[in-house]
């Protein structure tokens, strides 16, 4: 009924690729099968022990069970700043320069549907993490996407980068007004340095857009790589926002604790919209993730030291599997590319088989951006067993064509 009212937004938001395969696994699971599942970067791990506590002797207190701040609570955005000061020395203002979202993806959305006036441009990498994108098209704007060029190494190819960078600014119509980065990038995981962050910062003041980072996987670094920050670039507040995040960090994906920080008018609009939307996040969350923030840091090296050890598991059984991939630096990802035998039948169709034929799930790259397509992402969310196992199951199904 009533066909010709039509819903404009939901009409141009894609259908969900992963769904295709989602649906296989949970069909697969109903029949009982075992499916090893990589699909999501969705850390399997238990919050450290320290952050529960804190919102349980939060929760059992008067007065805190009511509304809380929509912004975030005063000590969480003062402990977002002091995370920015002992990291990277760099200075905000809790007032103006931060907001705590409920995780960064509400954080992204509602920032776009602040800023973004009908029509208006960004320009997106592709492959992305899908709401890099789709927080513009929810927010009635349009996407205009540039390819990302990397080494053996997955380091970003910095003159390749502002070379595409041109071309899209070249021909974006209207003048594109917001660019997105995210170093370690999900789902490629490329890394960038500061030197890119400084030319970075000089071309969007040049060419007058604004740049919205998402360093989500920041602390998920490995070997003597350090993720920077684009603040670490003197002046980058003129025309920069950063989002992060503490679903990786401290495995507390289900939490949904996030924040964004930076330029003052950007976050005065995120601020302004999400006093529409929402009271903020449960306090007794808020004051968790103040802990989170400011307690001991000693919870990251023992979740990243477990992805560090499954990548390395994984690089090697599924080596020895027929399926020889590139280490990544950071994240908690492999970006892998379809084993040679397997390249015709693109990422949607490989995702699917290795479903049917081994129990594995990954995620399509298709999924990601057209640029994705000779590729699956690994999400490292199995214990070293399980990865194992996948590889057993993978080199069976290799081999059996
Ligand atoms: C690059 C990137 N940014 C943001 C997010 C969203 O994180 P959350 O909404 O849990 O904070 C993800 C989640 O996978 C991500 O990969």
């Amino acid at each position: 009924m009533f066909e010709e009212i039509r819903f404009n937004t939901i009409e141009r938001l894609p259908n969900y690729v992963f769904a295709e395969v989602n649906a296989i696994k949970m069909a697969a699971r109903r029949a009982g099968e075992d499916i090893i599942d990589f699909s999501m970067g969705n850390p399997d791990g238990k919050t450290p022990q320290h952050i529960i506590d804190k919102l349980c002797e939060s929760a059992n207190k008067d007065k805190t069970s009511g509304y809380s701040v929509s912004a975030g609570i005063y000590k969480l955005r003062l402990a977002i700043c002091n995370w920015y000061k002992r990291k990277y020395s760099v200075e905000l203002d809790p007032e103006t320069e931060a907001v705590a979202t409920m995780g960064s993806k509400e954080g992204f959305v509602n920032l776009a549907r602040a800023i973004i006036n009908p029509g208006d441009v960004a320009i997106v990498p592709d492959p992305a993490y899908p709401i890099h994108t789709q927080a513009f098209i929810i927010a009635g704007g349009n996407v205009a996407k540039m390819p990302l060029h990397y080494n053996e190494q997955f380091e970003l190819d910095e003159n390749k980068f502002f070379a595409s960078l041109e071309t899209a600014l070249k021909e974006s119509i209207p003048r594109a007004k917001y660019l997105v980065v995210n170093f370690p990038h999900n789902p490629t995981t490329i890394t960038a340095e500061k030197s890119f962050y400084e030319r970075l910062v000089a071309v969007a003041k040049k060419e007058r857009f604004y740049i919205i980072s998402d360093i989500a996987y920041a602390e998920l670094a490995f070997g003597d790589y350090k993720t920077p920050s684009i603040f670490e670039v003197e002046g980058a507040k003129d025309v920069a926002v950063e989002a992060y995040t503490l679903s990786k960090t401290y495995n507390m994906a289900g939490w949904r604790v996030g924040f964004v920080v930076g330029n003052k008018r950007l976050i005065a609009a995120l601020k302004k919209i999400k006093s529409w939307f929402d009271y903020g996040m449960y306090t007794p969350i808020q004051v968790a993730a103040t802990i989170a923030l400011d307690g001991d840091q000693a919870c990251i090296e023992e979740i990243k030291n477990t992805y560090i050890k499954r990548l390395d598991v994984l690089i090697d059984a599924f080596e020895n599997a027929g399926w020889s991939l590139k280490k990544s630096r950071a994240s908690m990802f492999v970006w892998a590319k379809l084993p040679q035998s397997k390249t015709h039948l693109k990422s949607l169709e490989f995702s699917k088989q290795l479903l049917q034929n081994a129990g594995v799930a990954v995620s399509p790259g298709i999924g990601f951006g057209e640029a994705g397509d000779e590729y699956v992402r690994i999400a490292l969310i199995e214990n070293e067993n399980r990865i194992r196992q996948a590889a057993r199951n993978i080199k069976k199904y290799l081999k059996s064509e």
